[in-house]
């Protein structure tokens, strides 16, 4: 079973079309990245399977129940990119408070458990007005992962981070997904979710435009050449064509010191996505 299926998901907002009929869906154990310019849809998509935006049409369902009912709710680990803990709560009473909505039993040990998983151990009686922006979202990490969900949607989850947050929440991405959880990863930062997404599905206002690995979407973009008369790039060659272009330049008196099949980056990919440039 899916974890996440939707289909022919559309959103307007007044006369403001937000969702246009997007078709989308993770599998267990499979973390996949939705990427997108601002305004595209993304985090509407994600308030739809939360329940939190009706939609005007199409379905979404979280382990075959219908998006926004208990059961599905119940599967569900949810970081909204817009989020405001009040200041006087500790990180403790936080996630204590989160456990007893999510029907949590997995007491301090779980609470202690997921401060150590982020990043802030020792922190559970930090008031979060006394936190950083990336401690909060740390924070807030923990908060989505109460309760071992089966689906986690995270919005944007390392936007305030520095490189060394961002390196752990990619390995707690990719030790969820190990174990079975889906994930549904919106961010902005391509080279990160190049690094850790399984699939990517981009979009444009509210339509899927293209979708598929990394590595299945990049295309090859010629062969980087370092040789004594400098280094240049050969357009239209490809990997397979390596050994006799080194077999052309040896033969034709250069030093050859690299050779290096080029590929597009998942930027160039989006790029060329969202704007139609070939980048
Ligand atoms: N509550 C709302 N009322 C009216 N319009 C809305 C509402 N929420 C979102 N929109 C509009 O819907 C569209 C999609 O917004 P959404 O927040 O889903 O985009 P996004 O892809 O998450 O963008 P970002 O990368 O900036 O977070 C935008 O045009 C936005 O202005
Ligand atoms: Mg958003």
């Amino acid at each position: 079973m899916t974890a996440l299926e939707v289909r022919g998901l559309v959103k307007t907002y007044g006369r403001q079309h937000a969702l246009a009929g997007v078709d989308l869906t993770v599998a267990p154990g499979e973390l996949v990245g939705l990427l997108g310019p601002n305004g595209a849809g993304k985090s509407t998509l994600v308030k739809s399977v939360c329940g939190l935006v009706r939609p005007t049409a199409g379905t979404a369902t979280v382990f075959g129940q219908r998006a926004g009912s208990r059961t599905a709710r119940t599967a569900i680990g949810y970081l909204a990119e817009l989020f405001r803990y009040p200041a006087w709560s500790t990180a403790d009473e936080l996630l204590r408070l989160h456990q007893r909505l999510a029907g949590s039993d997995g007491g301090a040990a779980e609470r202690q458990r997921l401060l150590d998983l982020v990043g802030l151990p020792g922190e559970s009686d930090r008031r979060v007005g006394a936190m950083s922006k990336g401690m909060q979202q740390r924070l807030g990490l923990a908060h989505a992962l109460v309760g071992g969900p089966r689906l986690l949607l995270l919005d944007e989850p390392t936007s305030a981070l520095d490189p060394v947050g961002r390196r752990l929440v990619r390995d707690v991405l990719a030790h969820l997904r190990d174990s079975g959880v889906a994930v549904l990863l919106n961010s902005h930062l391509l080279s990160e979710v190049e690094l850790v997404c399984d699939r990517v599905v981009i979009i444009r206002t509210g339509t899927v435009v293209a979708e598929g690995a990394p590595s299945d979407l990049s295309r090859p973009r010629g062969v980087e050449v370092d040789t004594n008369t400098g280094r240049r790039v050969i357009d239209g060659l490809v990997r397979d064509d390596i050994p006799a272009l080194v077999a052309r330049l040896v033969a034709d008196g250069e030093q050859v010191y690299a050779v290096r099949p080029l590929a597009s980056t998942l930027e160039d990919v989006y790029l060329d996505a969202v704007q139609g440039q070939t980048g």
